[in-house]
Order: C-alpha cells, then structure tokens, then sequence
C-alpha cells in the first residue's frame, strides 16, 4: 500500500453487460490495492471513471450526457482526472477526443490494468490490444460477498452483423483452466456460495481444457451454485447440456440468445443456427433438466425484417415459452455489417413491434412463474429489498427473484422457501 498524508479518491461509472461490472470490480480493486481510496461521490472524487458499453446507441448516449455533466466539475477543479473505459472508449476514441477534450484517459477493455497508474501520468489513450489479458491477474473488489463473476474467456470471434462487442472486446482468448480454477477455490474459501463463468460465448472456451471440462473441474471445488453466461444457440452441444445435468452445482437456468425466430432474419444476422435446431436444443434442455429455467435476448427491427419475419418470432416466443426475455430496438453500430444494410426500419415500426412483444412475454413469464405457486425452492439471500426493507430478496437457483419476509437472515444464506404468489418479476416466499 502508498501511504499518502491526503488520501487520493477516484469514482467509477459503470455501464452496460455483467463483463463490465466485473471490470469494474477490477478497477476498484486495482486502485484500492494502489493505494487510493473510492469516493462516496463523483464531486469529491480525484478520478472520474466512466466505464461505458457501446452496445445500443442508448447506452452511449447515456455515458455522453452523464460525461457533459462532469465537464462542470473538472471546470471548478482543473485537478480532477477523467478516464473514459470500457467499450465506448475502445470504439469511438475519437469521437471523445473531439466531443470532450477535457477527457484524460481513455482506455479499452483490455487496458483497464492501467488505471493504477492513471494518478501518476498526462493524457494518455491506451487502446492497444493486451496479449496478455488471458493470463492478466487483477486485484478484485466485488461487490457481493457470496456471488462472484470469474471472467473465463475474453473477446468475441462470431461477428453478428448487428454488433460491435467482436470490435470493442477484440479476439476471443481463454484463461488457463489453473488460473480459474485457484481464483475459484480461493473464493470458496473465503466463503462465497456462488460463481457465473463470464465470456461473450462461454461455449467456445478452450485452454488446455474446453468448456465440459472446466465444468467438471468446477463442479470438483464444491460451491453450492455454478451459472455460467453467455452461451451462443450454436456452440451448445449435447456434451454441455449432459454435463449441466450431470453436476449438481450447476444451476438449472440458461440463458441463450435466439435474437428472431425467422431464419431469414438469423442468417441475414450471421447468428449461424435455424429457429428449428434452436428448438431441438431448448426440447433437449427440458428434457434433460427438469425445472429448468430458460431465459433469452431478441431484437426487433433487424434491417430487412417484414412483418411475416416478426410474426415468426412472435410465435417463437409463445412456443417455446420462455421464463424470461430482454427485448431490444435494433440499434445501428458503425463499423458493423448490419450498419450498410438497406431496409434500415424505421424507430416507430421497431417501437410498435417491440412493445407488443414484450406484452406477450409478460404473459407468458407470469404464467411460468405461476406454475412455481405452491414448490419449495432453494434461495440463496442477497439483502434486503431494495423497495421494502421488511423483506428480504434472493434468488433460487433458476434465476427467480424470490422475497421473503426480513427475520435477520445475511447475505449468503441458503433457505428453503415455499413460493406461496407468482408475479411478473419477482416471486412470493414463505420459509
Ligand atoms: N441493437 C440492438 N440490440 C443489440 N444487441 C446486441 N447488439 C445489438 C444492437 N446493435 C442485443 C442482443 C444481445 C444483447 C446483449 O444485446 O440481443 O444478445
Ligand atoms: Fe458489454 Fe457489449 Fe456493452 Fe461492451 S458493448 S459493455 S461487451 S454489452
């Protein structure tokens, strides 16, 4: 640790996907580790880190007026450091240089290893790609203390025509199966209950190990809960749908991308799967794992999508039934294939088709968690509601929300709960 007299402070934003909560988890815990403390706020922080996802024009043009607003803060105090990270930074360097010159720091997904050193240095952008992010070794401060993120492979190889992550996260490298493993005991031991193997396709992991073998390994340290997200329709197998059957740690949810249910739409998106063998593996799932949960992500308004595409992914949805979906507007990415398409949608067709969907889901996910009513499910306690601070809120093991009445149980604990009432996000529980 630097012993400093006036202890420096930094703020962390964090935008976008679990990969970049966990790189935040990295940063506070590399800046901690340096010596520097986090601030309560972003008016009284030394260093201002904004660690941004360019996923959906949204998400950006949220980072960019939250960003404006700091321009005040750095006028009041020219001393005050800017750091733009993540996703946004790695894409649109530019773009912050011009729209923000007051910016000190950029920095890429596999640069925020550098942030230790940010106090020390003048304006810098660090987008370079790191070679050694596989083996790169960070200090860690999560935010939970009983459910971790392990990152097991980065980047992505697949190339959707819709998105920019294979540009901002680079090529896909996976972690020594030695490394993941001793960062997962060592949680154990120190109590956590819980691990989600993060990658943008968990699926094509391959070290000295590949993805059903990392499982097993997992399975061997002996947490209570293995997730692992997020899992590409393609590269699902038989062997991994087993193997979840087969270890009893890991959790009976999956969350698995279908984006359309039109096969048109699936190729012209290169997602490299038919709605029909995606099927095949969600009957194979069921049938394997009983009480599984299966939760999914679907874009609406791809380039060229018609109506008759749109109502292929409207009975999808209402055939397969799933517990759960995230519902998108396609969003344009520069620098993608989607981006030049003709047949670009217009917003309010996308909006309509959208909201129909989702209404349709509500439905279906009220009456999936309704055939819950009456079981008795494991939950694993997270705290105390965020809304109600007489009700305690953890999950079970299919990713529910379950609320229980508050009697002093701590973040970490195991309990069986009868689920007494379904809702549309959450469920009821009495111990
Ligand atoms: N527009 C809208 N949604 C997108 N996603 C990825 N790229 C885009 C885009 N350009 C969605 C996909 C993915 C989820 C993380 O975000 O559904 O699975
Ligand atoms: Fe995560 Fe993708 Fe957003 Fe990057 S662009 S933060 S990888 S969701």
């Amino acid at each position: 640790m630097v012993n400093s007299i006036v202890e420096k402070t930094f703020y962390i934003y964090t935008y976008g996907c679990q990969m970049n909560v966990h790189d935040s988890e990295k940063m506070l815990g590399t800046l901690e580790e340096a010596g520097y403390a986090a601030a309560e706020s972003p008016d009284s922080a030394d260093l201002i880190i904004f660690n941004t996802c360019a996923i959906r024009a949204k998400a950006e043009q949220k980072f960019f007026s939250q960003l404006g607003r700091t321009k005040f803060l750095k006028r009041k105090n020219p001393q005050i450091k800017i750091a733009v990270a993540g996703c946004v930074a790695q894409e649109s360097k530019d773009e912050i240089r011009k729209r923000a010159p007051y910016v000190d720091f950029v920095l890429g997904p596999q640069n925020i290893h550098h942030v230790k050193n940010l106090f020390h240095v003048p304006k810098q952008t660090l987008v370079g790609e790191n070679p050694g992010i596989s083996t790169q070794e960070y200090e860690m401060r999560r935010q939970s203390s009983s459910r971790a993120w392990v990152s097991i492979m980065y980047g992505c190889n697949n190339f959707c025509s819709y998105c920019i992550v294979p540009y901002t996260r680079g090529r896909e490298i996976s972690r020594p199966s030695s490394s993941i493993l001793s960062e997962i005991r060592d949680l154990r031991e120190r109590g956590y209950r819980e691990v989600t193997l993060l990658g943008q396709n968990v699926n094509s992991y391959r070290s000295d190990v590949d993805f059903v073998q990392l499982l097993y390994e997992v399975g061997r340290i002996g947490l209570d809960r293995v997730r692992f997200v997020t899992s590409h329709p393609r590269d699902l197998s038989p062997s991994l749908i087993q193997t979840m059957a087969d270890i009893s740690s890991v959790c009976e949810h999956l969350h698995l991308p279908l984006q359309s249910g039109s096969d048109r739409v699936l190729e012209r998106m290169n997602r490299k799967y038919t709605y029909a063998s995606y099927r095949e593996k969600v009957l194979m799932i069921r049938e394997r794992i009983p009480g599984v949960a299966i939760t999914t992500d679907i874009i609406v308004g791809f380039p060229g999508e018609r109506d008759r595409d749109y109502e292929a992914t409207v009975d999808a949805i209402e055939e397969i039934g799933f517990d759960g979906m995230f519902g998108f507007k396609y969003s344009k990415r520069k620098g993608t294939k989607a981006f030049g398409m003709e047949d670009q949608i217009p917003e309010d067709i996308k909006a309509t088709r959208l909201n129909r969907l989702l209404r349709i889901q509500e439905d279906i996910t009220l009456r999936r968690n309704r055939s819950l009513e009456g079981s008795v499910q494991e939950i694993l306690i997270e705290g105390p509601s965020e809304t109600d601070h007489d009700m305690l809120m953890g999950r079970s093991r299919t990713n529910k929300i379950v609320t229980i009445r508050n009697d002093g149980e701590q973040e970490g604990a195991m309990l069986s709960v009868k689920i007494h009432r379904a809702r549309h996000h959450s469920l009821d529980g009495r111990k």
